[in-house]
């Protein structure tokens, strides 16, 4: 009889963390007042149903490289890291308009990391979270050692300027986070799904082919049910952010922010009210000047609040972030 071969398998970190951020906000500043009269609106009618004031456009410089690239810096530099310490690099964005290869790679290039693991993941606008997730899940398993998580996106290349339903929505920006070995539990387990039944509320208008036999070809912008999307975010995405709050072992007491998916300003408030957040929680409003940025507007909106004093090292913070698909990921986490 021959004999089972046993394979080696490999063990990690006992626990993960984020050990640095970084953000990118692209140079264009857009208030309301430079679109309404093409979407026949009002900024007072953006404000009241959005939040949103201005967003932040990217030049036609501010390519998804060359901004994941710079969010990517600043967030290793904080980590206190050198580049080539990095060896696996996740990029979440559906704005890489290269089917192929992955704009991981080319980051991980620009970065002079060239050795490592490079990849993207498609998960629109809870891209960064299920990073996040797979990046804690890779340094705890032993695949990797510190690993780079960028959200990115030029949103404005995928916009439609004329649709009333978005053109105000979408933005473009980027945001990183590197996740490394820790000592103490800094990511905790997330709570990730989606419904595929709901895959025409959000979405890409047309595939490429489709693109390609028309008359009179344009890019295949996105379109969204916006009022579906809504209501499915205000009231079942609060379940998710309890559940993540559960499975973190932690109480709405016990958090100390609260950093949803800049979607839209209601969304984040039915959200907070749902989950009867107390007042002493910090609520990111980065929609409010940056805009929906997708896998990029959870890191951005981290930024802001570092930035404004309302985030600390140390604290604990909710993070869910969902989009089409739909999909969704929810995880707590202790801030670098
Ligand atoms: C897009 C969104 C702000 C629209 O708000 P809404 O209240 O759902 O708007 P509706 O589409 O139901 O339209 C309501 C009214 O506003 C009008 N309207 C729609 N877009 C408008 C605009 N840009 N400016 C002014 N009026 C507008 C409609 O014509 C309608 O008028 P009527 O009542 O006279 O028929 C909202 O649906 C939304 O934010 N959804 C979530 C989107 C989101 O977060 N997506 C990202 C998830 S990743």
């Amino acid at each position: 009889m021959t004999q089972r071969r046993v394979l080696a398998s490999s063990t990690g970190a006992a626990h993960a963390r984020i050990l640095g951020l970084g953000a990118y906000r692209p140079s264009v500043v857009v208030p309301n007042a430079d679109l309404i009269e093409r979407i026949d609106s009002t900024d007072e009618w953006i404000q009241q149903r959005s939040g949103i004031r201005q967003r932040r456009w990217a030049d036609p410089e501010e390519s998804v490289r060359v901004m994941g690239t710079a969010a990517a810096r600043q967030a290793i530099e904080r980590a206190g890291l050198d580049a080539r310490q990095i060896d696996t690099v996740i990029v979440a964005t559906i704005s890489h308009l290269m089917q192929t290869p992955a704009l991981a790679t080319l980051i991980a290039h620009d970065l002079g990391t060239d050795q490592a693991a490079a990849f993207d993941i498609s998960a629109a606008c809870a891209g960064f979270c299920h990073g996040v997730s797979l990046a804690s899940d890779l340094v705890r398993a032993g695949s990797a050692g510190h690993v780079l998580v960028i959200g990115v996106e030029r949103l404005t290349d995928l916009t439609d300027p004329d649709d009333r339903g978005t053109a105000f929505i979408f933005a473009d920006g980027a945001g990183a986070a590197v996740v490394g070995p820790s000592d103490t539990p800094g990511i905790a387990p997330v709570v990730w799904g989606s419904d595929g039944e709901q895959y025409d509320l959000i979405r890409q208008r047309e595939d490429w082919r489709d693109v390609v036999a028309s008359d009179s070809p344009v890019m295949p912008h996105l379109v969204m049910q916006g009022n579906a999307v809504f209501r499915w975010a205000s009231f079942a995405m609060a379940k998710i952010g309890l559940q993540a709050l559960d499975r973190a072992g932690i109480g709405v007491d016990e958090l100390d922010c609260f950093v949803p998916h800049q979607a839209n300003m209601r969304i984040t408030d039915a959200m907070a009210r749902s989950m009867k957040l107390p007042d002493t929680v910090r609520i990111a409003r980065d929609i409010v000047d940056q805009g929906n940025t997708s896998a990029a507007s959870i890191p951005l909106a981290l930024e802001r609040m570092y930035a404004d004093g309302d985030a600390r090292s140390g604290d604990t913070a909710l993070l869910i972030a969902f989009g089409a698909g739909l999909a969704y990921a929810a995880q707590v986490v202790v801030l670098p």
